[in-house]
């Protein structure tokens, strides 16, 4: 069985203040959500916010993230931080790939493979995103992309406890436009297929795949209803305390896969 898991990227949002008013609304309303517990739920704030973040969610059933890291351990990289400084903070998981950290700051899938080894050589679980353009899309080449950004990336030595997916097609994200349920599980299903020849059936079917690209309170069941579809990574709508618990609840309501 796979435990759905609500996975909220707060992207460069929220100061200090404004970050704690969100989690003691966020801590409010899963201790009233009935069911909750069938629902992981991960925020992944600025780094600068980890440490007070990792003091806010004490006790609660909230797990802390990052949305980025080196691939190295240490060393002169002015302005980075490394796995295990992100361990320090309590942080658990870590997003690496994400589609801004490709287009905006040119990671490759050769980097990103240095970055998925750093981050599960410490305790940590790797988010690694995928997905393609609309360019890419529209010419058909949605599953030659998707699959070369996992065959470059997940190899068998990454430990696929510790591995989560992330499909987050680009043209989706900030967007206001989603991809259709069927659209989105016809890929989460070619991703399955693919961890599959990676490691091997019973294996890939416990990898969670997560959804992402303007996933909202108004699509969220549809989206998280679909076989191959095991959480959401959501961008804008994580912001909201009211929009991400709707989310969650809705998660929560749904059968179990
Ligand atoms: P969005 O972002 O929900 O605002 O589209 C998702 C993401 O970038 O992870």
């Amino acid at each position: 069985m796979r435990h759905t898991l609500i996975a909220g990227n707060w992207k460069m949002h929220k100061t200090l203040p404004e970050a704690r008013e969100l989690v003691t609304a966020l801590r409010a309303g899963l201790e009233s959500l009935r069911g909750g517990d069938a629902v992981e739920v991960l925020i992944c704030p600025p780094v600068q916010l980890l440490f007070p973040m990792a003091k806010a969610v004490a006790g609660a059933r909230i797990m802390l993230g990052a949305q980025n890291a080196h691939n190295e351990p240490h060393g002169a990289f002015t302005g980075e931080v490394s796995v295990p400084m992100l361990t320090d903070t309590g942080c658990t998981h870590v997003i690496i790939g994400h589609s801004e950290r490709r287009q905006l700051f040119h990671e490759d899938n050769a980097l990103l493979a240095r970055k998925v080894r750093a981050v599960v050589a410490g305790p940590l679980t790797v988010i690694y995103c995928v997905g393609e353009t609309l360019e890419e899309r529209e010419s058909d080449r949605t599953r030659r992309v998707v699959g070369r950004q996992l065959d470059e990336v997940v190899k068998s030595d990454v430990p696929a406890d510790r591995l989560v997916i992330a499909y987050e097609p680009v043209w989706a994200i900030g967007t206001g436009r989603t991809a259709t349920p069927q659209q989105a599980q016809e890929v989460h299903a070619f991703i399955r297929e693919r961890l599959s020849a990676t490691y091997d059936k019973p294996t890939a079917s416990r990898i969670r795949i997560l959804y992402g690209g303007s996933v909202k309170p108004d699509n969220a069941a549809g989206l998280l209803s679909q076989p191959d579809i095991d959480g959401a990574l959501v961008g804008g709508a994580c912001l909201s305390p009211d929009d991400f618990l709707a989310i969650i609840s809705i998660a929560a309501g749904l059968p179990r896969k």
